[in-house]
């Protein structure tokens, strides 16, 4: 239900939307929320962020309940993608065109480029800016690429909330609100959240998250604009950023592939159960069953990748395209990468993939595995003993991230 109070006069005042099963790419099985927040100050009242655009009645009405939307006297757009903007030319029409929308140098532009025909009153702010309400104040925290050039999180010391834009978000819109109502697979959607949207800034995501500890924010609550917000233990999903920003990996091996005449998926069969022999954890993820961002999600703690295809045409097959395609944009790194797969007459799909690993800078096991049209017991051996030696070369492999010292955290 929203409104949902979070403080004195703080509300998460957002939509779910249940029904959503596509975030551009990204599969949303459990929905998602368009989290957006209403501070009703001594002196002044604030909304940060909006929804998507489709869902703006169902937001005007949410903040009815509070307060007429025009004694809003301020907007802050944490970030300008549409789903958080989308209802921003919506709700200023409502509550007063000429109220002040305040974003960063970034969010100016990208706002004034979704809205080229509106006249929005946007007040820049940077980092050090602040804005008093009286018995609250706003204080900004440039994210640059958190998830676009725009974002920005929004800080109430008082309050010690913290509004986080994308980051710390999941795709997620069932019943509960908040950590302390979920288990350990709250931290399977921030995971895949964090895999599918901000591994390729993971490197930003460390240097946000050392500033925020020079910052010493007292941070009491993390409300995100997707999903669950963090109020029991907040510290602890910081904690698991900053094991996924430093690429840590466990003894993990993820076995992708897809096949035509099950040749393909007899040596990934193989591959398993070699690996497995070794003690290290393995998941076989056909392409076909697996939506690719629940193989980032699979692979952003793993230290290597087996990826198979049959040759199709003199190419990769157009599954595993796909996938290495959107994985390739998603920039993994520190992993061992290995390739296999059957083949008629040509058989380029191996050397293929092994160039797409190389070009995630992956770090090859050896020139991969080929098999002309259906393994025999060699190449089905051959095939165990690939696994084998990928078991052991993760055990062997250092888990770079855990060299860093002092911890973050
Ligand atoms: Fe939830 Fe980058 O928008």
């Amino acid at each position: 239900m929203r409104p949902l109070k979070l403080a004195e006069g703080i509300y998460d005042v957002g939509v779910k939307d249940w029904n959503i099963r596509d975030f551009h790419g990204y599969s949303t099985h459990m929905g998602t929320s368009y989290n957006a927040f209403l501070i009703v100050g001594s002196q002044k009242t604030v909304l940060i962020d909006t929804v998507k655009e489709p869902f703006v009645n169902q937001f005007m009405e949410n903040i009815s309940k509070i307060i007429d939307p025009k004694e809003i006297d301020i907007l802050v757009s944490n970030h300008a993608e549409m789903d958080h903007s989308g209802a921003l030319p919506r709700i200023l029409h409502q509550i007063g065109a000429d109220k002040p929308v305040y974003c960063s140098k970034m969010g100016e532009r990208a706002l004034s480029a979704h809205f080229p025909t509106r006249q929005i009153n946007y007040q820049v702010v940077k980092p050090g800016t602040d804005i008093s309400l009286g018995n609250y104040t706003l204080s900004f925290i440039e994210t640059r690429m958190l998830h676009w050039p725009d974002s920005m999180f929004t800080f109430i010391k008082e309050a010690g909330i913290l509004f986080s834009s994308d980051a710390f978000g999941q795709h997620y819109a069932w019943h509960e609100n908040f950590d302390d109502e979920m288990g350990e697979g709250l931290f399977h959607h921030a995971k895949k959240y964090f895999a599918n949207i901000l591994l390729p800034y993971a490197g930003k995501v460390e240097k946000l998250l050392k500033s925020m500890e020079e910052m010493d924010l007292d941070i009491k609550m993390i409300c995100p604009d997707h999903g669950i917000l963090w109020r029991k233990n907040p510290r602890e999903i910081i904690r698991r950023y900053g094991r996924w920003a430093r690429h840590q990996s466990k003894e993990k091996v993820i076995v992708i592939y897809d096949t035509m005449w099950n040749s393909t998926e007899k040596m990934a069969k193989e591959i398993v159960d070699g690996a497995r022999s070794t003690g290290v954890e393995v998941i076989p993820m056909s392409v076909r069953n697996w939506h690719r961002s629940d193989i980032m999600t699979e692979l952003i703690d793993a230290r290597a990748l087996m990826v198979g295809s049959p040759t199709l045409n003199n190419g990769i097959f157009p599954t595993l395209c796909d996938v290495l395609c959107y994985m390739k944009g998603l920039k993994p790194q520190k992993k061992l990468g290995a390739a296999f797969g059957s083949y008629g007459w040509s058989g380029e799909a191996v050397k293929l993939l092994n160039k797409e690993l190389d070009d995630m800078g992956f770090e090859r096991l050896d020139d991969g595995l080929k098999t002309l049209y259906v393994p025999d017991k060699d190449q089905l051996t051959a095939a165990y003993d690939m696994g084998v030696r990928m078991g052991e070369a993760v055990k062997a492999k250092s888990n770079p991230t855990e060299e860093i010292s002092p911890p973050l955290l």
